[in-house]
């Protein structure tokens, strides 16, 4: 009897124990494992977790707060977010203010190392800006090196420098920078920002300003003195012609005076031919025959119309001159032009051009002849070459005509279209060639003609001529 009561105490007390843990695993277990594994999500950020436990006592005030917590986090997340997608959009809009700028923009720090590099600087240099970047100035672009000592100070006193008009040689030629060195002082960052400006352009421009203006004075000069020449000149000529005539042919008016003064007119022919006087007459004709045509060529700066103008194709026209190039006596005596390699690049479909097709032929007889003297004169030259080129580009049809021959200095290349400029011996040159050529193409066709030459490399003139 005792026996079972005790049995069925210790059964119901085992039953209620049961019931008690069922009740408090369903009551606080559960929920507080739901509470630690939301809390843990959240912890992982994933702040849309749902947290629904609904209580009045203390785990309820526990998810409650959990909630806040995960509210206020999730607002704080997004409005730092917002934050960085602001700022995001503030860099790349900097980034490409300066990324568009024509000119190349590389800011340094203390130590001038590159911080920044912008998208022309890529272009300009040829370097990434992830090759660029955190490298020093004078490593990156030698040619700094110079300037490195300025830019150095005015990291240090913050007065900017500016280095005008750097030349530089590559091989398109030459390239002129503007470089301007700017102090960077901003938030204790100190450093500078570098502007490099390709001013090659403008350069070109300035010189073809020059180059004008000189050539209208010059060219003005010279054909008023020409006319001044032309009239004296003629008469001198025609002098001598009739001088000539008086003596070498029986002119019943000759004759009659040889009567008169006791001579006969082969007597005079005798003592003439005896003393070289005739000679020495057609000697004076030759030499007015090329003065003759000196003016001429000095007349042409102010013939500024020309009636003459017909459709023509340029590259028939360059095989013309070459051809007539290499029959002229004249250029034969001096050397054989037939040695000179031609290499043609003509575009087939190059429309033509309208011109005065001797005066054109004059221009590029005299590039070809200044070129050939030259390449004759440029000893080391094994194989001398031209090439010749004909493109359109646009509206207007290109002629290159190249040589391999000596080039010239910078010096040079700025003077050679001017009037009288010759760097050849007196008798040799006149310095009329070019300039002659340069007022065909520019005043009479509107064109533009230019010359890209270096010493050693070769000359390259190029004429732009419209096709209306
Ligand atoms: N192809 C060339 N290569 C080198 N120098 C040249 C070339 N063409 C012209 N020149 C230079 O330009 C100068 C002027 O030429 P130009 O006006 O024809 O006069 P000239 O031939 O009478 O000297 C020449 O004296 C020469 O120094
Ligand atoms: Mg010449």
């Amino acid at each position: 009897m005792k026996f079972d009561s005790i049995l069925q105490a210790v059964i119901l007390d085992l039953i209620l124990g049961l019931v008690l843990i069922f009740i408090l695993n369903l009551r606080f277990v559960r929920p507080l494992q739901e509470l630690q594994q939301s809390s843990e999500k959240i912890a992982a950020g994933h702040l849309d977790q749902s947290i629904n436990i609904h209580r009045k006592d203390e785990l309820g005030a526990l998810a409650d707060n959990l909630v806040i917590m995960r509210d206020a986090v999730k607002e704080k997340v997004e409005s730092l977010q917002f934050e960085v997608n602001q700022h995001q959009k503030t860099k790349n809009y900097i980034d490409n203010i300066i990324n568009s700028m024509p000119s190349a923009l590389f800011s340094l720090d203390r130590e001038s190392n590159i911080v920044l590099w912008n998208y022309k600087a890529e272009k300009l240099y040829g370097i990434k800006s992830s090759q660029a970047v955190s490298k020093p100035l004078d490593k990156v672009i030698p040619k700094m090196k110079p300037f490195m000592d300025n830019i150095s100070k005015t990291i240090q006193t913050g007065d900017p420098y500016y280095f005008p008009k750097q030349v530089t040689v590559t091989s398109q030629g030459l390239v002129y920078e503007d470089i301007t060195a700017y102090p960077l002082i901003a938030d204790n960052i100190e450093g500078a920002v570098i502007r490099v400006d390709d001013i090659t352009e403008h350069v070109r421009m300035e010189e073809m300003v020059v180059q004008s203006e000189k050539m209208l004075s010059i060219g003005g000069l010279a054909a008023g003195m020409a006319h001044e020449i032309n009239n004296p000149l003629a008469g001198m000529m025609q002098n001598a012609q009739v001088v000539l005539s008086r003596i070498q042919g029986e002119i019943p008016a000759s004759v009659e005076a040889a009567e008169a003064v006791g001579i006969t007119m082969d007597q005079i022919r005798a003592f003439m031919e005896t003393r070289g006087i005739v000679r020495q007459l057609e000697l004076i004709h030759e030499a007015g025959v090329r003065a003759s045509q000196i003016v001429q060529n000095m007349l042409s700066f102010s013939r500024k119309d020309f009636s003459g103008k017909v459709r023509q194709d340029i590259s028939i026209l360059l095989d013309q001159t070459i051809e007539l190039a290499q029959s002229d006596y004249d250029l034969k005596k001096r050397y054989d032009f037939k040695k000179i390699k031609i290499i043609r690049e003509y575009h087939p479909d190059t429309p033509q051009v309208l011109c005065e097709v001797s005066k054109i032929q004059q221009v590029f007889f005299n590039i070809l002849k200044n070129s050939a003297e030259a390449m004759q004169e440029f000893q080391s030259l094994k194989d001398p070459v031209f090439f010749l080129r004909v493109k359109q580009k646009k509206d207007l049809v290109c002629i290159e005509i190249e040589d391999n021959g000596p080039g010239m200095t910078e010096d040079t290349r700025k003077r050679i279209f001017e009037p009288f400029f010759t760097t050849k011996p007196v008798g040799k040159g006149t310095g009329l060639g070019l300039s002659v050529s340069y007022f065909i193409i520019t005043d009479n066709h509107n064109g533009e003609i230019n010359i890209v030459s270096e010493p050693g490399k070769g000359a390259k003139f190029i004429i732009h001529l419209p096709i209306v």
